[in-house]
């Protein structure tokens, strides 16, 4: 029998060793039915389960809009400076484990000020647990604001507003929340004053919406990398383009799988993605609601799909160039990669 090129035990050594960036996760998302618990009985909140088992087997969804029903309704449990912090802190620390030296954390802050917490309650919270994760743990941050895109552009624009004093903290804007329906010209004005205030565009596109909206998150909304982007791959010319402007794709294998975007973690386009030049990458999007943080990701697409050495190694360069990251500590990360 020929030896194989590339054995499954180093295949998940190289991914466990890999330094890698996350830019694809909802610190809400992150939320353990542990630590749901913990914080519903500390704010006196009533939850709908009454043990963890519950909570998990409530996970089981059959698309975007089934999943979101019960992420807002996990929400109702973050009140507080400290529950914010305490989020925070403990996705870092599990991912620490997982090797991650460097993540861009999106949050919905009209998750929280439409049930009446203050926008300040939830910047202190994050940022001071991503302070501590950076001093702790050595883990570097981005932070993303994103809009719920059902939601209307007036309440895009308060929210924008609000975020106004907290420039020095936050790093870009990103859409999000149920997409078909909601379409990226929605928010055309609103993402135009966004990066009149200095901050970078992204966007959900492709999870479910058309080619299409992939197109005016382009066009209209100016983002300069694509989260999801699953369905640009329908449109030969779009896929094209993406490919020739160089845009990062923030792929989500488990949350692609649990919201049924696709049938089995095989069919996961990232494959295709880095076949076709597209920077696609790794990311975990909602790990407490889909199975698995970002090694677990990049284990299972990495099995599923046979990638190569080169491949995994290209996937963690990816998310690394695609970072806020600025040029120096780009470089010493991708290094790092180039030395396994
Ligand atoms: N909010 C949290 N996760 C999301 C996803 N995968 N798509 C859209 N909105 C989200
Ligand atoms: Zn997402």
């Amino acid at each position: 029998m020929t030896q194989p090129r590339f054995s499954p035990a180093e295949r998940r050594a190289l991914i466990d060793a890999l330094p890698k960036a996350e830019l694809h996760l909802h610190i809400e998302g992150s939320l353990e039915p542990e630590l749901l618990f913990e914080l519903a009985k500390r704010n006196g909140v009533e939850i709908p389960y009454d043990s963890v088992e519950a909570v998990r087997a409530a996970y089981d969804f059959s698309n975007l809009q089934d999943f979101l029903d019960i992420y807002y309704q996990g929400m109702s449990v973050l009140r507080t400076e400290r529950d914010f912090h305490d989020l925070t802190l403990a996705y870092l620390e599990r991912v620490h484990a997982d090797g991650v030296v460097h993540a861009e954390i999106f949050f919905d802050p009209q998750g929280h000020t439409e049930r009446g917490i203050a926008f300040d309650t939830v910047m202190k919270g994050i940022t001071s647990g991503l302070d501590e994760g950076q001093r702790r743990l050595g883990i570097s941050h981005r932070l993303i604001m994103c809009f719920l895109r059902h939601l209307d552009e007036e309440s895009a624009f308060a929210t924008l507003e609000q975020a106004r004093p907290w420039l020095d903290r936050l790093d870009g804007v990103g859409l999000d929340s149920s997409e078909v329906g909601h379409p990226p010209s929605k928010f055309e004005r609103v993402f135009a004053e966004a990066r009149a205030m200095g901050l970078f565009p992204t966007a959900h596109a492709g999870e479910e919406g058309p080619p299409a909206y992939v197109r005016e998150a382009l066009d209209l909304l100016g983002v300069k990398r694509l989260d999801h982007g699953n369905r640009a791959l329908e449109d030969a010319a779009l896929t094209e383009r993406i490919a020739r402007e160089g845009l990062v794709l923030t792929v989500c294998p488990f949350s692609n799988l649990k919201l049924c975007v696709i049938d089995d973690i095989a069919d996961s386009p990232l494959k295709t993605m880095l076949d076709k030049g597209l920077k696609a990458t790794v990311n975990s999007d909602d790990p407490a609601y889909f199975g698995g943080y970002i090694a677990d990701n990049y284990h299972a697409v990495a099995d599923a799909l046979d990638l190569s050495r080169e491949e995994i190694l290209q996937l963690g360069r990816n998310a690394i160039e695609g970072s806020l990251l600025a040029p120096a500590e780009r470089a010493r990360h991708l290094a790092a990669i180039d030395a396994l």
